[in-house]
């Protein structure tokens, strides 16, 4: 059997319930608690800068919890100098720097590696100098897997948005094309020294094609898993995930 791929939980979407009332409830902490005892390998959480779901005093929980818990806390943040001064205060095990349009319902497309270098490699350097392992969520296109090498990251994750919307739209061709590039884009990413991560709109449906992918060391997934879990609960709701990504690996 392959090695399994590590499943981070993004809770995100928990705190969209909560801010929906502006109180207290449900606590994103709480779920990711449920989260790490229903055998999350880590907590992905994205500090946007309008603050929809998670807050700043959150992700000093979530910090604080992960420590104790020693699970790795993701932060997945913007590359703005706001963004970079709060994640060196707050010492997350792993960054993940993303795209961030304050219009758009959730992280569309992948960051601009090859365009951004000048802003984005100081800003690795400074979280990998902190302790952070940084992350970069781009498209699995060459330009941009090359420009993360040479930004210094030690990871890229794979927006797997656009080949969950093409199985939604019952387009297998254009999923089978998705896979067939984020296979070569893996290997082409792990031959640069590159940890190789996936994420977004992951569903119990389509996530097989992605765990399968050998250099696959990371799926984040956050949005389908909390939906699941008002029908079935967080853990049930995980160990699913889990059995489905581990079915995928040992066939
Ligand atoms: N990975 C990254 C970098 C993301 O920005 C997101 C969405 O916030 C996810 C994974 C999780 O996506 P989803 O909520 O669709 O599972």
């Amino acid at each position: 059997m392959k090695s399994l791929p590590r499943l981070g939980i993004n809770i995100d979407h928990i705190a969209t319930i909560r801010n929906a009332r502006g109180g207290d409830h449900p606590d994103p902490i709480a779920g990711a608690y449920a989260a790490i005892q229903a055998g999350a390998d880590g907590i992905t959480a994205h500090l946007r800068e309008d603050r929809r779901h998670m807050r700043d005093e959150d992700m000093v929980r979530l910090q604080l919890l992960c420590e104790s818990e020693n699970i790795p806390l993701n932060m997945e943040m913007a590359a703005t100098t706001e963004m970079l001064k709060i994640a060196l205060e707050l010492k997350p095990k792993a960054v993940c720097i993303v795209p961030e349009r304050r219009e758009e319902r959730t992280t569309e497309g992948g960051l601009d590696v090859a365009a951004g270098h000048n802003t984005i490699a100081p800003i690795v350097r400074a979280l990998k100098d902190n302790g952070s392992r940084v992350s970069l969520f781009i498209e699995a296109v060459e330009p941009q897997i090359q420009a993360a090498a040479r930004s210094g990251a030690d990871v890229v994750e794979f927006h797997t948005g656009a080949y969950a919307h093409a199985l939604d739209d019952g387009d297998e061709i254009k999923a089978d094309a998705y896979v067939e590039a984020f296979t070569q884009s893996a290997k082409l990413a792990a031959s640069l020294g590159l940890e190789v991560h996936f994420g977004h709109g992951l569903t119990y449906e389509n996530v097989s094609r992605i765990a399968d992918i050998p250099e696959c060391m990371e799926l984040n997934i956050g949005h389908f898993i909390i939906g699941e879990a008002i029908f079935l609960g967080l853990d049930p709701a995980i160990s699913e995930m889990r059995r489905i990504v581990m079915d995928s690996r040992e066939s």
